[in-house]
């Protein structure tokens, strides 16, 4: 399957701006983590769209019901472990793929939340200014600032490398989402 088909995919289960918002912006970072580690870009960019596919219509199943509809659509058990990984507190994570789902998946979305109380958005936006916002408990207060820093750990990148790769990542897909007449913001 390609990046495309994995699109439609997602667009038969979840109809929703945020939840696909949400998809859209954790590809993005799986995005720059495949071209940081060299791997492959569009199985990794797959892997982060594809990661929520059943929380809309499955929201108690989650992500047992997304494994199912992935395994019926032919993809490989280090895919679907890794999509696994990011939801079951205790799966083992051992591939990069797994562990840097696992790592951007709040982070992401924690991001755009920064981005959008900005003038303008993403652009511009610091790597010094996310973490301010860290540090402000009732921002986004849902967020788990322990399991992004704990996800970041396994994967084994610093925090502030771990900011900007996913800023910068957000970023450079923002541009090319906009020419699709889509955003993240
Ligand atoms: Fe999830
Ligand atoms: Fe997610």
């Amino acid at each position: 399957m390609n990046r495309e088909e994995a699109f439609e995919l997602l667009k038969k289960y979840v109809k929703t701006d945020s939840l696909i918002k949400h998809s859209l912006a954790v590809e993005s970072s799986m995005i720059a983590y495949a071209n940081e580690f060299n791997e492959d870009v569009e199985e990794w960019s797959i892997c982060g769209l594809l990661h929520d596919i059943d929380f809309e219509m499955y929201p108690d199943e989650h992500p047992y019901r997304g494994l199912e509809i992935l395994r019926e659509n032919g993809f490989s058990e280090e895919f679907i472990a890794a999509v696994k990984g990011h939801a079951v507190k205790d799966a083992p994570r051992e591939t990069l793929m797994a562990k840097t789902l696992f790592a951007v998946d709040e982070l992401s979305s924690f991001a755009i939340a920064c981005a959008l109380v900005r003038p303008t958005k993403l652009e511009g936006m610091k790597a010094k200014s996310v973490k301010k916002k860290f540090k402000a408990k009732s921002f986004a207060a849902a967020v788990d600032r322990d399991l992004i820093r704990e996800s970041a750990d396994q994967l084994g990148v610093d925090m502030n490398e771990h900011l900007n790769i996913v800023i910068k990542g957000l970023q450079n897909r923002e541009k090319e989402l906009n020419k699709e007449g889509l955003s993240l913001v």
